[in-house]
């Protein structure tokens, strides 16, 4: 495909743009992959250079609709059913079905999830236990196009790669190939889109019992992955647990969330004042 030529300067530019509105980073080893994705959305727009295209995402009024198109289609929704099983397995064992059990109703938030494998395989996982009528599941991605997939509940055969025995034919059905998640399971879900960018617009205060933000901080830059964190650790209830990906740390950054390991997996719990 040909891509236009992109100038140091405006990949700067542009780059700055998509960080501001999504918090994906791009560095200067990026540029051509950038250039790539761009300059096909500013051909079909009917522009044949970036930098008149970078003008029109920034101030036409149906700029900012392009710019939330052109992120759409940078966002990598790589997910699937147990993926890093074992932190959602001890959520549910040591956190939520102990806080049924004392009465209470907890509330757990996945806000990066993609295609919504992550918040399905926590309901089969709650479902299980017996216990997934008593705990509310909010689900939320940037993506408009990921989260019509996951209200769909339909899946090709790679989100199966580990899925464990027992999985099929109680909570999902492969019909000529195609995965369906079970629609009463995919009902369970509250689904909404959420830019994490969106710190203003995150649920209230002291909501949730657990968050989980799973291999998405490794996509922004730390001022940013902090500035989310922050955020996050502001709608967790006193005692409550932010849970990130097996390859992702906050302590490359500071927070003033406790990080404890349970059982392998690390969780990171909101000190009670
Ligand atoms: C690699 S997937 C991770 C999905 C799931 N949490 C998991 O661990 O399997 C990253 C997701 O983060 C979402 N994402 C990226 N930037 C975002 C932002 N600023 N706000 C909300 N979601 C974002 C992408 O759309 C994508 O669906």
């Amino acid at each position: 495909m040909t891509s236009l030529p992109l100038s140091p300067q405006v990949f700067t530019i542009l780059a700055m743009l998509i960080e501001q509105r999504a918090g994906l980073h791009y560095g200067p080893e990026d540029r051509d992959l950038l250039s790539e994705k761009v300059s096909s959305r500013a051909l079909d727009a009917g522009f044949d250079s970036l930098l008149d295209y970078y003008y029109f995402l920034r101030y036409d009024p149906k700029g900012s609709a392009a710019l939330d198109a052109l992120v759409d289609s940078l966002l990598v929704h790589e997910t699937y059913f147990f993926r890093e099983p074992q932190s959602l397995q001890v959520l549910v064992d040591e956190l939520l079905v102990p806080a049924v059990h004392a009465g209470q109703h907890p509330r757990v938030w996945c806000a990066a999830s993609a295609t919504g494998e992550e918040p399905l395989t926590l309901a089969m996982m709650l479902d299980a236990k017996g216990v997934l009528g008593d705990v509310s599941l909010l689900a939320t991605d940037l993506s408009v196009r990921a989260l019509e997939r996951a209200r769909a509940g339909e899946y090709n055969l790679r989100c199966l790669r580990a899925l464990p025995k027992g999985v099929e034919g109680r909570w999902l059905d492969v019909v000529d190939g195609r995965p369906r998640v079970r629609p009463e399971l995919v009902a369970k879900v509250e689904w909404k889109q959420l830019n994490l960018m969106d710190t203003a617009n995150f649920p209230p205060p002291g909501s949730f019992d657990a968050v989980l933000c799973r291999n998405v901080l490794i996509y922004f830059q730390d001022d940013t992955a902090r500035r989310v964190v922050d955020g996050l650790t502001r709608v967790l209830k006193p005692g409550g647990q932010l849970v990130v990906g097996t390859s992702e740390s906050l302590m490359r950054f500071g927070t003033a969330l406790h990080c404890e390991e349970r059982r392998g997996s690390f969780f990171y719990r909101k000190v009670e004042s």
